[in-house]
């Protein structure tokens, strides 16, 4: 069975996926950290993220592993473990500007249909039910608020130490949306058979379990 779970950044898509993956002993699937990967490399070689130039050539030299071990997803980026090194802000940007290039989409295309083709999956991306998995069970769109996104993001930072300024985090939101639903190719847009789910009034813990009640239907 496959879940396709698409929406901006910060609707809460991973913390939904990751809790219906373990309810359901499904293999969680973060799409977005292979994008974070190519990212960070590109910014590690000193090339422009939204350069089809500068990064296509750098593709030939890219290993991406998704690797996961008690649950937990990890990504190696040419054998290092760099799961923890993706998640800052400059890395986000990058992986937003990288994910527009045509060629890093298809670069990362097969991977992602390959582990949905061998396991039971809960895959959250941007074209995850539009692109990567059309086959999909159950597609969903999962999105709130920018304001409701950036203050959550705001407290995820702070959990890990990080202190954000609040109208900065809103205006990077707001920034990464308009470019991942505006880029030419496969942007980030409801699937046809898609169902839209709005949680900005309600509790993430609400929404999930309207998620798993709706999967439960699809495998009676
Ligand atoms: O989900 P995330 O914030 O970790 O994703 C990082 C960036 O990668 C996001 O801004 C857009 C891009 N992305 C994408 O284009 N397609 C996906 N399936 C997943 C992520």
């Amino acid at each position: 069975m496959k879940i396709a779970i698409d929406g901006p950044a910060g609707a809460g898509k991973s913390a939904a996926a990751k809790a219906i993956a373990k309810k359901l002993g499904f293999i969680y699937v973060d799409t977005g950290a292979l994008y974070r990967g190519i990212g960070l490399y590109v910014l590690r070689k000193g090339a422009k993220p939204s350069s089809i130039e500068e990064v296509v050539p750098l593709l030939a030299e890219i290993k991406i592993e998704m690797r996961h071990t008690d649950g937990e997803q990890h990504i190696f980026l040419n054998g290092e473990d760099v799961s923890g090194l993706i998640r800052t802000e400059s890395v986000s940007a990058a992986a937003s500007d990288v994910s527009a290039i045509p060629a890093v989409r298809d670069f990362l295309f097969d991977m992602q249909r390959d582990i949905a083709e061998k396991n039971n999956v809960v895959m959250d991306g941007r074209d995850i039910g539009t692109v990567v998995l059309p086959d999909a069970e159950l597609k969903l769109f999962l999105t709130a608020k920018p304001e409701v996104r950036a203050r959550r993001r705001v407290l995820q930072l702070a959990e890990k130490g990080i202190e954000a300024n609040y109208d900065d985090v809103l205006a990077d939101v707001i920034q990464r949306d308009y470019n991942d639903s505006h880029r030419d190719f496969r942007p980030l847009k409801l699937a046809e058979d898609g169902i839209m789910m709005d949680n900005t009034e309600i509790p993430l813990e609400e929404t999930i379990e309207k998620i798993i009640s709706l999967v439960k239907e699809r495998m009676a």
